[in-house]
C-alpha cells in the first residue's frame, strides 16, 4: 500500500529518491517524506500533501546526501500527519516501511518501560525504536539488531533502514511486501516496485520473502533472518522508464482506457495458433494437470472478483467445468471443502494483493490438483508462488482505477476457457474456431466502441450532481454492471450499487426515482427480452434510463430513455466491450465532479494489507 525508496550511490540521491516516491504515489498518497544523511546528520522533509509538494519543498530545505530513504504513506496506524508520516528516526537511525507490524503495541509497552518516548501513533516507530534498542543498549550489530527485530515481527514489511554514523550501508528486509533491489553501477537501489527505479536501472533482485540486504554503493548482500548468505539472482526488466507517462492524455486512467485495444492485441500474442488456442507455451503450463480438472474454484478481490464471476460462466458454459468464485478476504478465513481434481485460480492485476495472496498459500494446503494465477506483474508474489502463470500483459497500470487490468483478464479467462474446454473434448473444434476468429478482431472492436467516447461524456453531464446510480445486468452482463458501479463509485464518489436485473423487485426497485440514473447493459443476447422487462420495471416507477444496448430487441428512446448503442460484435466479446463504455462514463463523471481521477481519495493501488 505504502511506496518506499532507498538509494546508496556516489551523488545525492534526494532527486532519485523524489523521482520514486512520483512513480510510486499510485501505491498510497496521503503523506509523504524523505530522509538524506550528510555531514554526520539527517536531512528529514515530510508533507502531508502529494509528492509535487514534497519535492517543492525539499527545494526550500535541500537534502543533501549520497544515502537516502523516502516514502509515500497509505495510513494504517495513526492518521495522515506529518508526525505519523515516514521516515520515522529513533537517536541514530531511520526507517521507512510498508506493511503492518501486529505486535508493535506490545513492543511499544516494552520499549517505553526501557525509557523510549514515542512521537508518533505508528507500528513503524516502536519497530525502529526495537531495533535502536537491540543496537544501542544492547551492543548488537546494526544488521544483527535489524535482524533480531525482524525475527519477534508478528506481520508484514518491506522496510529501508539508515544509520547516519554510518553511511556506507543501506539496509532492507521483506516480509509480505513487496521489495526489489535495483542494481547500477556504483550506487545501488531499492523499491516498493520496479517502476520507481527505471530511470536509474533495468537489473534487478527481487527480494523473496523473509529476506534481509545490505547494500553499499559496490555490492550486496543478501541473507536469511538467521544472516546466512543467500544467493541473489539478477534479473531485467523489459519495462522502461516511458511506461509511467500520461502521453497526450489528461490522466492515466483515461490513457489506460485508450490503450486497451493494443493491451488485449498483446494478451493473446502467441497463444492463438490458427483456430485454436494454444496455451501450452505458456510459463509451467501441463496438458497432463489440466486435462483431469473438473472443478475450479477462482479467488480475488474488487475489479479482479468481477472478471473472476465472469470467468464463472464462461468456464461452466463453455468448457463444461464447474466453477465457483470467491473474495479472497472472505475465503481465507473459513474452512472450505475442496474437491478432487479440483483447479485454484487466483486473478490479481499487481500479484501482491495480501488477501488474494493468503488465499493462495492457504489453497496450497489445502489439496487443490494445481494452482494458476492470471496476472499482470511479472516477479510478482502470486506469480512467484503458483504452479503456472498467465500473465494478462496489459502493460505498468498506475490510475488506482483497474481498467485495462480487468479486459485483459477477461480475455485471459475466455482463452483459458477455450484452452480447458478444448481439451476436455467439451468444445467442439467448430466452435473454438468461431471464438478465436472472434478474439483476433477483438482490438479493432474495442477501437470502435472506444470511438463512441465523445456521446459517452455527453451521458455522463446526466449524472452531475446526483448522489446515487442502479447499474443493472443479467447472465454474464451481471458482473459487467457489478464492475460498472465499483469504477463509477470509486472515483467519482458517486454512490452507485450493481445488480442482476431479475432481483430489481426483491428490493432495490424500491429506491427508483426520477433523481437516481439506472445504467443497464444490454447487449444482444439471449437474456435481452428479460431484461427488457425489467427496464419496463423501472421506466413504470418514473426511473430515469441509461441503456448501453446494440440497437437489438425493441429498446427505443424516450424523455426517460437515454441509448448509447454500441457497434455490432460477436456475442463473445460482449462482456469486454460493453466494460468500455462503462469505463468511460465513470472517467467522464469523475473529471465532471472534479475528484482526483488518478488517485482517489482513501485508495491505494496495490492493497499489500489485509
Ligand atoms: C478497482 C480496483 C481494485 C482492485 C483490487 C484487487 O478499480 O482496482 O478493486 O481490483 O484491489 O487488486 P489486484 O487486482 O491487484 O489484486
Amino acid at each position: 500500500m505504502c511506496g518506499i525508496v532507498g538509494a546508496i550511490a556516489q551523488r545525492d540521491v534526494s532527486p532519485i529518491l523524489l523521482e520514486g516516491l512520483r512513480r510510486l504515489e499510485y501505491r498510497g498518497y496521503d503523506s509523504c517524506g524523505v530522509c538524506t544523511v550528510s555531514d554526520g546528520g539527517f536531512n528529514c522533509v515530510k508533507t502531508v500533501e502529494k509528492v509535487q509538494a514534497l519535492t517543492a519543498k525539499v527545494q526550500q530545505h535541500p537534502c543533501p546526501g549520497r544515502l537516502g530513504i523516502a516514502h509515500t504513506r497509505w495510513a494504517t496506524h495513526g492518521g495522515p500527519s506529518e508526525t505519523n508520516a515516514h521516515p520515522h528516526i529513533v537517536g541514530n537511525l531511520a526507517m521507512v516501511h510498508n506493511g503492518i507490524i501486529e505486535n508493535f503495541a506490545q513492543m511499544k509497552e516494552e520499549l517505553l518501560k526501557a525509557g523510549y518516548a514515542f512521537k508518533s501513533q505508528t507500528d513503524t516507530e516502536a519497530l525502529l525504536a526495537r531495533i535502536h534498542f537491540l543496537h544501542a543498549k544492547q551492543g548488537l550489530p546494526l544488521i544483527n539488531a535489524f535482524a533480531k527485530a525482524l525475527s519477534e515481527v508478528k506481520g508484514s514489511y518491506a522496510l529501508a533502514l539508515i544509520d547516519r554514523d554510518h553511511p556506507e550501508t543501506l539496509y532492507v528486509a521483506r516480509q509480505g511486501s513487496p521489495l526489489v533491489i535495483g542494481l547500477g553501477i556504483g550506487e545501488n537501489f531499492a523499491a516498493s516496485d520496479v517502476l520507481a527505479l527505471l530511470p536509474v536501472t533495468r537489473r534487478f533482485i527481487y527480494m523473496k520473502e523473509g529476506e534481509i540486504a545490505a547494500l553499499t554503493t559496490s555490492e550486496v548482500k543478501l541473507y536469511d533472518l538467521s544472516l546466512n548468505p543467500l544467493h541473489a539472482e539478477i534479473a531485467e526488466s523489459d519495462l522502461d522508464a516511458e511506461s509511467i507517462s500520461k502521453g497526450k492524455y489528461r490522466h492515466f486512467m483515461q490513457k489506460e482506457i485508450f490503450e486497451q485495444p493494443e493491451a488485449l492485441a498483446s494478451t493473446m500474442m502467441g497463444r492463438l495458433s490458427g483456430d485454436r488456442v494454444d496455451l501450452s507455451s505458456v510459463a509451467g503450463f501441463s496438458k497432463a494437470a489440466l486435462s483431469d480438472i473438473d472443478s475450479i474454484k477462482i479467488v480475488a478481490c474488487g475489479t479482479s472478483y468481477h472478471a473472476g464471476l465472469v470467468g464463472k460462466y464462461w468456464l461452466e458454459e463453455l468448457a463444461g467445468i464447474s466453477t465457483s468464485v470467491e473474495i479472497a478476504s472472505e475465503y481465507r478465513y473459513r474452512k472450505a471443502v475442496v474437491k478432487p481434481h479440483s483447479l485454484f485460480v487466483t486473478i490479481s492485476q499487481s500479484g501482491e494483493t495480501a488477501d488474494t495472496l493468503a488465499s493462495l498459500r492457504l489453497a496450497k494446503k489445502q489439496g487443490y490438483a494445481a494452482t494458476l494465477c492470471v496476472c499482470n506483474v511479472s516477479a510478482s508474489s502470486l506469480m512467484r508462488e503458483s504452479d503456472f502463470s498467465l500473465m494478462t500483459r496489459a502493460g505498468a497500470e498506475i490510475g488506482v482505477a483497474s481498467t485495462k487490468a480487468f479486459t485483459t483478464q477477461l480475455l485471459c479467462l475466455l482463452l483459458l476457457t477455450v484452452y480447458l474446454g478444448a481439451l476436455r473434448g467439451a468444445l467442439s473444434p467448430e466452435r473454438e474456431k468461431e471464438i478465436t476468429s472472434a478474439i483476433r478482431a477483438l482490438p479493432e472492436a474495442a477501437r470502435a466502441v472506444l470511438s463512441g467516447d465523445e456521446r459517452v461524456s455527453r451521458l455522463a453531464e446526466e449524472f452531475a450532481g446526483k448522489h446515487h446510480c442502479l447499474f443493472l445486468g443479467r447472465g454474464i452482463m451481471y458482473p459487467i454492471a457489478l464492475e460498472g458501479a465499483l469504477k463509477l463509485k470509486e472515483i467519482s464518489y458517486i454512490h452507485a450499487e450493481g445488480y442482476a436485473a431479475g432481483e430489481l423487485k426483491h428490493g432495490p426497485i424500491a429506491l427508483i426515482d426520477d433523481k437516481m440514473p439506472v445504467v443497464v447493459v444490454a447487449p444482444d443476447n439471449a437474456l435481452l427480452s428479460k431484461l427488457e422487462s425489467n427496464i419496463e420495471e423501472v421506466r413504470a416507477r418514473g426511473g430515469r434510463l441509461c441503456v448501453f444496448s446494440q440497437g437489438a430487441g425493441s429498446l427505443r428512446e424516450d424523455p426517460q430513455t437515454e441509448i448509447l448503442t454500441l457497434p455490432p460484435a460477436p456475442a463473445i466479446l460482449q462482456p469486454i466491450l460493453f466494460t468500455l463504455p462503462l469505463q468511460l462514463l465513470a472517467y467522464h463523471c469523475a473529471v465532471i465532479n472534479g475528484t482526483d481521477v488518478d488517485q482517489p481519495r482513501n485508495l491505494a493501488k496495490s492493497v499489500t494489507v489485509e
